[in-house]
């Protein structure tokens, strides 16, 4: 395939997030609240892609552009035998940086097989610190002393990168942000806090929760001093202050107080194979029968769609022209 392609907002397509499973055993409240996605929701392990699909979808998307992959879920630690797939990922010719998005709660015995199999970066979900609380915003099925024996263990077997990301609600977990700086500046991890989205259709989003990230800056300003730092490469979507004292840094993602779409050069792919160029779009694109087809086939078919792409919802949000229909969290993964 001769030309990269560009969206009609001259976006590359650089980035994949690969959905590798659409359950989870959490039930946060921002993403499959109980008493909308029951136990006995339907999640059908017959409809996810199986491994040589997923390495075949893979070549593809690094053939148009992709170097950098996420694998995220659902909770992609439920999928079985992950390891294997993460050392078929990692072996693709032009994917440069290969990433995962977990709760952790079930990392402390799969921490080594994922390190082994070539895995070197994780992100870590953590919304709080407080026992009770953490329980509680994970749908009631959450224990924060597993994550952070997850976390113990991915340390231990040498993960080179930890990010963690907390979701903030006012009046919900607001109160734990300065425990966690507390918590995790020194240790070499990186924490953010990512303002609460409308994603999905059933998370009952409420502005007035939203805290501005600019406010949380300010708070831990006060405590910690915080300086700006440059973005590591462009369209970066967390923005990082560094702690002026050299205890480690800080990232904000502020989707909803500052929209980063005109550097979005993210597609995302659920586990049944469907293309989503935006976490926000109303509906996805099935690539199975381009996959069928093999992997040139696949790649004409991405590039064809990457290059009608228009997405920009979060500049949208709020206007007439913004879609009311969006695809659930849980099935992009975020
Ligand atoms: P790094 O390369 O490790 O910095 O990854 P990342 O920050 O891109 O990935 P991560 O999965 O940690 O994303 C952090 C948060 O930002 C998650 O809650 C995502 O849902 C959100 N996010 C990531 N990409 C986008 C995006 O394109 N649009 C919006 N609105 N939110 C995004
Ligand atoms: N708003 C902001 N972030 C969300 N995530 C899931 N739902 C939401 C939401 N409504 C985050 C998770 C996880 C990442 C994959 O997406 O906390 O860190
Ligand atoms: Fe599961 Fe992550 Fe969604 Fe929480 S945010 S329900 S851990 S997929
Ligand atoms: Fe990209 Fe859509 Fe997020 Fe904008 S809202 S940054 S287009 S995924």
């Amino acid at each position: 395939l001769p030309v990269l392609p560009l969206d009609t907002l001259g976006r590359p397509l650089h980035d994949l997030r690969l959905s590798v499973i659409e359950a989870c055993n959490f039930r946060c409240g921002y993403c499959m609240p109980a008493d909308r996605v029951p136990d006995d929701y339907g999640f059908d392990a017959a409809t996810r892609l199986s491994f040589d699909e997923i390495e075949t979808l893979v070549r593809g998307f690094a053939r148009v552009g992709v170097r950098k992959l996420r694998i995220t879920g659902g909770e992609p630690l439920l999928r079985k035998d992950l390891p294997d797939l993460i050392a078929r990922l990692a072996a693709i010719p032009g994917i440069e940086d290969l990433a995962l998005t977990t709760n952790a709660s079930l990392l402390a015995r799969q921490a080594r097989a994922l390190r082994r199999a070539g895995l070197r970066r994780l992100t870590v979900s953590l919304d709080a610190l407080d026992a009770a609380l953490f329980r509680q915003l994970s749908g009631d099925r959450g224990d924060v002393a597993a994550v952070l024996a997850g976390l113990d263990a991915a340390v231990e077997t040498g993960f080179e990168s930890i990010k963690l990301n907390c979701v903030v609600q006012r009046g919900v977990n607001d109160g734990e942000v300065l425990r966690l700086v507390e918590h995790f500046r020194g240790s070499g991890h990186v924490l953010r806090f990512i303002e609460y989205m409308d994603v999905g259709t059933c998370n009952g989003w409420d502005r007035e929760r939203v805290v501005p990230s600019a406010e949380l800056r300010d708070r831990i300003h006060a405590r910690w001093p915080l300086q700006p730092l440059d973005p590591h490469y462009r369209g970066e979507v967390a923005k990082r202050y560094g702690f002026v004292d050299g205890g480690g840094e800080v990232g904000f993602v502020s989707s909803v107080t500052a929209p980063f779409c005109g550097d979005c050069h993210r597609a995302r792919i659920s586990a049944d194979g469907h293309l989503y160029t935006c976490l926000f779009a109303a509906g996805g694109t099935d690539l199975r029968p381009a996959l069928r087809a093999g992997e040139t086939a696949l790649a004409e078919r991405i590039a064809g769609l990457w290059s009608r792409r228009t997405d920009r919802y979060s500049e949208l949000r709020g206007s007439p022209r913004a879609a009311r229909r969006h695809v659930e969290m849980f099935l992009v993964g975020g």
